[in-house]
């Protein structure tokens, strides 16, 4: 049984997220969508409502589960029982990173595959950082994350600048 991991910040899950789910979803027996826990970045959402939110966004799929993580991503998919880590590739601006990342998580693991999934062309400018950023100024983000995700960051950007 092939199973993969779809690791992120998801911060929060975009279509674009959404996009590469559903594309490994019809490769993969499993697909297991990894909620990162970043000490780096202070993010929007905390990680329950993270993946509270792709649960409610991915309830049509029923080969993905959600979870969340912390530490080295290679030990947390072979744990899994993955042999496939997946990546969602925008742009030809994403790929030097990632290429790195995935020959570094091959150095540590060689049993395990990184696998880059192309987004769809409308989706290779979209990204959840830039998605926040267009609502915090009052911009549409109906094209960029599904109804529930906009209701919720609508809520917690005017919790935040109540702060
Ligand atoms: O959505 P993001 O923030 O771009 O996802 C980045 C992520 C979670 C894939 C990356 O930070 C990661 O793999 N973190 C786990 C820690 C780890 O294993 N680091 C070494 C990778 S080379």
């Amino acid at each position: 049984m092939a199973k993969a991991v779809y690791p992120g910040s998801f911060d929060p899950i975009t279509y674009g997220h959404l996009d590469v789910i559903e594309r490994a979803a019809a490769v993969f027996d499993e697909v297991n969508v990894a909620v990162v826990v970043n000490p780096n970045k202070s993010p929007l959402f905390s990680l329950a409502e993270r993946v509270e939110l792709i649960e409610a966004c991915t309830k049509h799929l029923p080969n993905v589960t959600i979870t969340q993580f912390e530490g080295l991503l290679v030990k947390y998919v072979a744990e899994q029982g993955a042999q496939v880590i997946i990546k969602g590739l925008r742009a030809i601006s994403d790929f030097e990173y990632e290429f790195q990342m995935a020959l570094m998580n091959r150095k540590q693991n060689p049993n395990i595959e990184t696998l880059f999934m192309m987004t769809s062309s409308k989706y290779s400018y979209l990204s959840s950082s830039m998605a926040k950023e267009v609502l915090r100024l009052g911009g549409c983000v109906r094209d960029l994350v599904p109804p529930l995700v906009e209701a919720r960051m609508r809520q917690a950007i005017k919790g935040d600048d109540a702060k």
